[in-house]
């Protein structure tokens, strides 16, 4: 029975993790569980650094950016005396439930966590990167995508009336996915993703023939995780050839910034009632995902062992078809 819950924020912040904080604290209320909040992730929790949240505390939250309860990523979380200080700090204030939003290295913390302190936790997947297992969306990344795509068009309007070339880097650490996704909806004549490396020749003779086809402008959208970063590529194709006129745009945590989507509002709201939801049923050392549009639950153990979910191939496909 649990009737006091921590929430945190981990990582890096991602739009609507103020939704899925809203969601915990309500969901919580609803179930007559007192939330309290941990400020900065795991470090407040190693600082004991945490005070309650009533459901006004988490009024006008739903639709801002950012994490009311700050992010950072803790070194110290990752050593077994560093989570013992935050153990100690949650068993003083009798918190005998957890939920963390984050990514990856947040499932790695809470997942030892957990088993060290028999803790039941919970996790939220929110990241922009959408390249956590066990979920077809994580929070933060429609949000992040819909930030370059309106950007990409932007671009596009100033390529145009310059003839010039872009290309623009975007968010994902090692994934492509607001790569691939950006580039379609931007219309980008390239994309270049860590997960399907095209080589600089290929990506050379394909500009080569945008010029020939008397194409006067062109977007190529370059994941940061790209073997070849977009300066570089940028640098490589100026060396090759002066036809044409190149810049290069680095889109960086502009992306992470944000009202969040209707998107990621309501996944938030239903992975934040799931998580608490979970917890009272019994699930522990589990993040809450979906699957199809309904919720699951997977074990971290599984989760850190599972491919995150790759690029559809028909997706590639489709970019290039249609950017000839
Ligand atoms: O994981 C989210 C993310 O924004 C990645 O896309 C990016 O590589 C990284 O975080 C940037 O991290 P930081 O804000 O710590 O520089």
């Amino acid at each position: 029975m649990i009737t006091k819950l921590g929430v945190l924020t981990s990582g890096g912040d991602a739009p609507g993790m103020n939704a899925a904080i809203r969601a915990v604290v309500r969901a919580a209320n609803f179930y007559k569980v007192e939330s309290w909040g941990i400020n900065r992730g795991y470090e407040g929790m190693i600082e004991g650094d945490m005070s309650k949240l009533g459901t006004r505390s988490v009024g006008n939250i739903i639709q801002r950016g950012g994490t009311i309860l700050k992010c950072a990523r803790s070194d110290s979380f990752r050593t077994k005396e560093g989570r013992s200080q935050a153990i100690a700090h949650l068993r003083k204030n009798k918190i005998d439930g957890l939920v963390a939003i984050g990514g990856d290295g947040t499932f790695r913390g809470l997942h030892a966590f957990t088993q060290e302190s028999g803790i039941p936790a919970v996790g939220i997947p929110g990241t922009i990167d959408n390249d956590i297992a066990g979920t077809d969306y994580t929070i933060g990344y429609d949000t992040a995508t819909n930030t370059a795509v309106e950007a990409i068009d932007r671009i596009r309007d100033t390529a145009l009336s310059h003839n010039r070339l872009f290309f623009i880097e975007v968010m994902g650490r090692h994934s492509g996915y607001i790569a691939i996704n950006s580039a379609i909806a931007g219309g980008a004549v390239a994309v270049i993703i860590p997960e399907a490396e095209t080589t600089f020749d290929e990506l050379f003779q394909l500009l080569e023939q945008t010029g020939k086809a008397n194409k006067k402008s062109s977007l190529v959208v370059v994941a940061e995780g790209a073997k070849l970063p977009a300066m570089e590529l940028a640098r490589l194709v100026a060396e090759k050839s002066s036809y044409f006129d190149i810049k290069v745009t680095i889109l960086g945590h502009l992306q992470r910034g944000g009202s969040p989507t209707y998107f990621d509002r309501v996944l938030a709201s239903q992975m934040g009632l799931a998580a608490v939801e979970g917890l009272l049923k019994g699930k522990k050392d589990c993040m809450v995902g979906t699957s199809g549009g309904k919720i699951v639950y997977n074990q971290f153990e599984a989760i850190m062992k599972g491919q995150s979910h790759g690029i559809d191939p028909e997706a590639l496909r489709l970019a290039k078809i249609l950017s000839a």
